[in-house]
């Protein structure tokens, strides 16, 4: 099986970052390596919400974010494919490179946040079936949320497919399944999140990307359902640092 830890049955200690940036986000910076295929994500201290239109730097932060690392290895346990090589340090996880699908899927298992305004349904409620939503990644139109009838009637994306929104909806399903029983034997509900996919030119295929982490999941207390997640930065609710790093102690 392939190894994310010896992606190519090599040590991955042959990998080197170079002072070359690919991308650099709002939230982590893309560093490129010795190798084409492989990159660094680092995480950083920003914490951004509303499109970038909030910003703030948390102490930590980034290294509470590489809960990344814990979630996607545990992903990789469970057989699902994922741009993850392996946790490198403290903010660093070593991926590969892939050009991410500009699609954000969103997987809801209790109401909160937009669908509670849009809708005007009330927090906390449970949905009947895990709810799929997809956005498109366009920061100047703030990440519009759209329907399959918007990507495929109007073109909007090159190179994507029905088949490819089929599988990155099947495989955010199936994420969502595990993610959700990973988190409860922690006792956090998995109320929703936001996933990313790309095409990975190296094993040609589709793979789960980005991060996982308190800032693209909405996370609660099963107990109390305190918020343990980005909304505490979003709505200053205070102690984000503390929650977040709550959460890490719990997965580790
Ligand atoms: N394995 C990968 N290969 C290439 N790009 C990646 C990979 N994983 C994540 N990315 C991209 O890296 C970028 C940096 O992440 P960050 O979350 O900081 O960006 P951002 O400012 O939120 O921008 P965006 O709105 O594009 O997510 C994102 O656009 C993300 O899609
Ligand atoms: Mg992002």
């Amino acid at each position: 099986m392939y190894n994310p830890f010896d992606p190519y049955n090599t040590k991955l200690s042959y990998i080197e970052k170079k002072n070359e940036i690919l991308y650099s986000g709002k939230a982590k910076t893309l560093f490129k390596t010795n190798d084409p295929y492989v990159l660094i994500q680092h995480f950083n201290d920003d914490a951004t919400a509303f499109n970038g239109k909030k910003k703030d730097v948390i102490s930590n932060k980034g290294i509470y974010n590489n809960i990344s690392s814990i979630i996607f290895s545990h992903l990789h346990f469970k057989n699902i494919n994922t741009h993850f090589l392996g946790r490198l340090n403290d903010r660093e996880m070593l991926v590969s490179r892939v050009d991410i699908y500009p699609i954000e899927v969103v997987v809801r298992n209790i109401v909160a946040g937009s669908l509670s305004k849009r809708l005007g349904i009330e927090e906390g409620k449970i949905v009947n079936f895990p709810i799929i939503e997809y956005y498109y990644k366009n920061d100047e139109l703030d990440d519009p949320m759209v329907i399959s009838d918007h990507i495929f009637g109007l073109g909007l994306i090159k190179d994507f497919d029905k088949s490819t929104l089929e599988l990155i909806t099947n495989l955010a399903y199936h994420v969502n399944y595990i993610l959700k029983e990973f988190f409860e034997k922690r006792n956090i509900l998995l109320v929703d999140m936001k996933l990313e996919f790309g095409f990975e030119h190296n094993r040609k295929f589709t793979v789960l990307a980005d991060e996982i982490s308190p800032d693209t999941c909405r996370l609660w207390d099963m107990t109390t359902n305190e918020k343990l997640d980005k909304d505490r930065f979003r709505r200053d609710l205070g102690g984000v640092e503390e929650s977040y790093k709550e959460i890490l102690n719990r997965l580790l």
